[in-house]
């Protein structure tokens, strides 16, 4: 599959910073700019995805 949009890496400490616990539910939920939202998440795996973006946290 190609996507024509550059997504965000998500490792990255300073995008980490800028993003709540929250914000980071509500980018999957709604999507931003480019991103689709993310449908069909119960709310137990939205929460499992936003712990495991903050575990690939690059210092
Ligand atoms: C549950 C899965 C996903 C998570 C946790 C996630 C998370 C994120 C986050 C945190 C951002 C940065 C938002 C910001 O800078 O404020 C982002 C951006 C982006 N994501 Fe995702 N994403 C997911 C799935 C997807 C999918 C399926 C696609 C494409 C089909 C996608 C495409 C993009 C793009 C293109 C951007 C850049 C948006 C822009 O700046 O216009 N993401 N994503």
């Amino acid at each position: 599959m190609a996507f024509g949009a550059r997504s965000s890496n998500l490792t990255e400490a300073a995008l980490q910073a800028r993003l709540t616990d929250a914000a980071l539910l509500q980018v999957m939920r709604n999507g931003v700019g480019r991103m689709p939202a993310v449908t069909g998440l119960r709310d137990d795996e939205a929460k499992a995805i936003a712990a495991h973006v903050r575990s690939i946290r690059r210092p």
